[in-house]
């Protein structure tokens, strides 16, 4: 009787430590399933823009779409609530190369000016519940592909941009906003001519088991971007990119809840928090993550140009491999000013190897506003460079890092 009871304890003891830690998505996530099919679509390589969107206005809820052969075309689609799209392994969605049918009316679209806002996405979810993409095949946003009529890629355009400094008019490849339980689940996303998938304002997103690739030569591809979204599950996935692999972001709301774990980055600009920290960053935590060949590992960005609270935030079983700037912690990102406060609170680094010799940069505001960081089982390797003003360090790390691999999924 006796024993019972404190088993019990016990186990209350362990739920109540996993379930109100606050540093993670809310909700209890597992593997997603693919929804059953409400129709079958086969491919024959010609534009398929109309049978396709017109198959997803009609499918009923808790259903999806099947591309089940072939390859398609398509122009800008958009997915209902409650309703999926599945693309199965062996099967691939190409987003057209015409940027007039991404242009929101102004012929911006593929074209350089300072707003770079002239594009509809290629796949958007707006004000759904429910919706999602499934299976294992591949949608290609063919970035590396010239525009129709003309001799530029969409990334020759973004490249052409940046040398004057202003912006691309690309589309995104998958946006995903004001929507609640929205799932992206094993498909494979290539070749962005922008950001991959991005999310606003999304409360429960869960990514799982996906794959994105693009070049480094891939301008602004970066690949997972949560911004202003909460209850958000990244896991199992592998993002090779251009430029941020995952970017979580607060640009119009605070960032909320956030679980990432499992998950292998090729290059990219890795982990990054920012630098649209605005609506404040909070409970975060990264576990179980390969970092091999990235500009930068565990990155988190801002200025006073953007301003906000970066809080609660956990690294975990992180393994860096041939990174430049393995940790780069930067609350003056690009010299932008402005008259917000950018502050760095409560970030834990605990049990991350740098297998590689690398700069690790730590700037924080000012005495009175540095960034607090904890190292707790943090190994670097010998000779490595290392900037540093205004920032709290409690604990600290050791320069012992052996081996020449990470694991699958960090140190294993
Ligand atoms: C998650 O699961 C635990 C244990 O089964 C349960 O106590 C908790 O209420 C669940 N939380 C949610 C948000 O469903
Ligand atoms: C996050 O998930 C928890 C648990 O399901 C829920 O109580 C909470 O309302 C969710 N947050 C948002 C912003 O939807
Ligand atoms: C496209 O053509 C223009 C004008 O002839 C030329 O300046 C530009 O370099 C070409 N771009 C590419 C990517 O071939
Ligand atoms: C989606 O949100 C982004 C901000 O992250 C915004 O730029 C875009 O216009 C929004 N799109 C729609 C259709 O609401
Ligand atoms: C990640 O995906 C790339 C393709 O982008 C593939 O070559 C690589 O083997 C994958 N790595 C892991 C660890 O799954
Ligand atoms: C992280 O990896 C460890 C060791 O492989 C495993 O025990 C743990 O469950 C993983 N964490 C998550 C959140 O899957
Ligand atoms: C620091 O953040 C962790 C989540 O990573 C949270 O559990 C903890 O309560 C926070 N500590 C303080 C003092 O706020
Ligand atoms: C580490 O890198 C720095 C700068 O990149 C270089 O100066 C230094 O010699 C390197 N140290 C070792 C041991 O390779």
């Amino acid at each position: 009787m006796e024993q019972y009871a404190l088993k019990l304890s016990a186990t209350f003891v362990i739920l109540v430590l996993i379930h109100t830690g606050s540093g993670r998505d809310l909700r209890n996530v597992t593997e997603p399933k693919i929804p059953p099919s409400c129709t079958r679509l086969t491919g024959n390589g010609v534009d398929d823009t109309n049978t396709i969107q017109r198959a997803l206005d009609k499918c009923s809820k808790g259903k999806a779409v099947e591309l089940s052969s072939g390859t398609f075309y398509s122009g800008p689609l958009t997915i209902p609530s409650g309703v999926g799209l599945h693309i199965p392994e062996g099967v691939t969605l190409k987003a057209s190369t015409t940027a007039a049918l991404y242009d929101m009316g102004d012929n911006k679209c593929g074209t350089i000016d300072d707003l770079g806002l002239g594009c509809k996405p290629f796949i958007t979810i707006l004000r759904a519940t429910g919706s999602g993409i499934y299976g294992k095949g591949v949608i290609n946003g063919r970035g590396d592909t010239r525009m129709t009529g003309s001799n530029m890629t969409w990334w020759h355009l973004a490249r052409e941009a940046l040398a004057v400094r202003k912006l691309q008019n690309n589309p995104r490849l998958i946006q995903i906003n004001d929507s609640v339980d929205i799932t992206v689940y094993q498909i494979t996303l290539m070749n962005s001519p922008f950001y991959h998938l991005t999310t606003s304002e999304t409360y429960g997103f869960t990514v799982w088991g996906i794959t994105i690739s693009a070049p480094t030569s891939a301008l602004n591809s970066d690949g997972i971007d949560p911004v202003g979204s909460q209850n958000v599950t990244i896991a199992y996935c592998n993002v090779t990119t251009g430029d941020d692999n995952i970017g979580i972001k607060a640009l119009t709301a605070p960032s909320r809840h956030t679980s990432v774990f499992n998950n292998f980055f090729g290059h990219g600009d890795g982990l990054a928090i920012g630098s649209e920290t605005n609506f404040g960053v909070s409970d975060v935590t990264v576990s179980n993550l390969t970092i091999n060949n990235a500009h930068n590992g565990i990155y988190i960005k801002s200025n006073s140009f953007r301003g906000g609270l970066v809080t609660d935030v956990l690294f975990e079983n992180v393994c860096i491999n041939n990174v430049q700037w393995p940790i780069n912690l930067d609350t003056r990102y690009y010299h932008m000013t402005g008259s917000g406060v950018p502050s760095f609170r409560n970030i834990t680094i605990r049990n991350v190897k740098v297998l590689t010799n690398g700069t690790f940069i730590f700037h924080g505001v000012s005495n009175s506003n540095p960034i607090e960081v904890t190292f707790d089982d943090v190994h670097i390797k010998k000779g490595f460079t290392f900037f540093e003003s205004y920032t709290q360090f409690t604990g600290t790390w050791v320069e012992d890092a052996s081996g020449s691999q990470c694991g699958h999924f960090g140190n294993e």
